[in-house]
């Protein structure tokens, strides 16, 4: 029997007081260090401000910026009226020492502390394992950890056990549920059997654009100057920040992988590989003619070109560039759209597809945020 209920108390809200007596019982103060104030840092900062009066109200949360350390110095105690009320006028600047750092943001009162990593460095990340270790939490968008080296990985896993979680969903597609989403399947009791996706916008937006109307390298100059690629366009045309993705994801489904072991093809041709950037661009039309005829083979076929990664459940890993026929989902992107699509036990004739904007420091500060709302979500009231 299905118990219908009336629609006016499905929908009716808390009254107003009772929430906010929900909040006050309910809250739980989270001492926040953030590493890397660059672009995705600062978008996140001004996310947190905004959303700090609601978080209190709401659901109890109080976020107490403790510090922010950038390549050469930090500051500790954040001088920030809406975020750290508490600390306002203590603001102290010193040259960057990461455990110092921590140690500050941790606190000696067992109160909840979380670090923000919104770095691409390789030594913050060497530092997981010891903090998460240390009972602090950790949430990044930085992909060098989850695709670095397998043994660190591993360490930065086991450090876990104590409580202190990590979570790094923007560091795959930025905001969108792409590692949320895999882990809710693989919890549920489904099994991976396959991921396809194409994770790079600047690759897909260049892909989308190359009808035959413009040399490759022009399209790859217009991405460069409206800030699609990065500033070498060089480490988007190679695929190895796919590749990365690929590997974070494998990784999640409890799948020993490397980045040596994908089969990566970049567009970059070995003659280019190397060289100073400015001399990269001025020969930037040497990628014009292979990519003429990569066209050509996928239009003879009725196909269309697309920069796609694949992992299955053998171990089998690539990131090429694929001739896939005009029918596929990853035909109709659109823009710079990120698509990635999960072939389970339960989603077997028609795969699970995530799709949206995969880029860009609004949405990977708000995946990022996300992440941190989730720890703060299953945190003790401390007295
Ligand atoms: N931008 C996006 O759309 C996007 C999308 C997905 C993921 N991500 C990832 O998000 C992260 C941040 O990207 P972003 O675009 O914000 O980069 P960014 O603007 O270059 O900022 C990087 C920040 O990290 C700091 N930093 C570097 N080394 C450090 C160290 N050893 N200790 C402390 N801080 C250090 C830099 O400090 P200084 O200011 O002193 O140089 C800078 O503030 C990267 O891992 C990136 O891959 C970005």
């Amino acid at each position: 029997m299905i118990t219908c209920v009336p629609k006016q108390i499905q929908r009716s809200p808390l009254p107003l007081r009772s929430m906010h007596a929900i909040a006050s019982t309910r809250r739980r103060v989270l001492a926040v260090g953030l590493i890397g104030p660059g672009r995705v840092g600062s978008t996140l900062l001004d996310q947190l401000r905004t959303a700090q009066p609601r978080l209190a109200r709401d659901s109890g949360l109080e976020l107490k910026l403790c510090g922010v350390v950038a390549s050469k110095r930090m500051w500790l105690d954040c001088d920030d009226a809406e975020l750290n009320g508490r600390h306002d006028g203590a603001q102290v600047w010193r040259p960057n020492d990461l455990d110092a750092f921590a140690e500050h943001v941790r606190g000696s009162d067992g109160r909840h502390a979380l670090l923000i990593d919104c770095s691409a460095n390789d030594d913050v990340a060497s530092h997981y394992a010891h903090w998460l270790a240390a009972g602090i939490h950790v949430v990044t968008p930085n992909k060098l950890a989850g695709s670095g080296p397998l043994s660190r990985w591993q360490e930065i896993r086991a450090a876990c056990v104590g409580g202190a979680r990590f979570r790094y969903e923007a560091t795959v597609c930025a905001g969108l549920p792409v590692v949320q989403t895999l882990r809710d399947l693989l919890d549920t009791g489904d099994e991976l059997q396959a991921v396809e996706g194409m994770f790079s916008g600047t690759l897909a937006w260049l892909c989308n654009r190359h009808d035959g109307q413009h040399p490759f390298s022009t399209l790859v100059r217009e991405a460069h100057a409206l800030g699609y690629t990065e500033p070498d366009p060089r480490d988007d045309l190679s695929g190895l920040d796919v590749a990365r993705k690929l590997v974070i994801l494998a990784r999640e489904a409890g799948w020993p992988l490397s980045l040596e072991d994908v089969d990566l093809q970049g567009l970059v041709p070995e003659a280019l590989a190397t060289l100073p950037r400015e001399q990269f661009m001025e020969r930037l039309h040497e990628l014009d003619a292979p990519m003429a005829t990569r066209l050509a083979e996928a239009r003879a076929t009725g196909g269309v070109l697309r920069h796609v990664a694949h992992l299955d459940r053998h171990g089998h890993a690539s990131v090429r560039l694929a001739v896939l026929p005009a029918t596929h989902a990853f035909a109709h992107s659109r823009l710079t759209d990120n698509v990635v699509q999960f072939s389970t036990r339960r989603y077997c004739d028609n795969p699970l597809l995530v799709q949206g904007p995969g880029a860009g420091p609004e949405v990977t500060a708000a995946g990022v945020f996300a992440d941190l709302l989730r720890i703060a979500e299953s945190l003790a009231v401390k007295a």
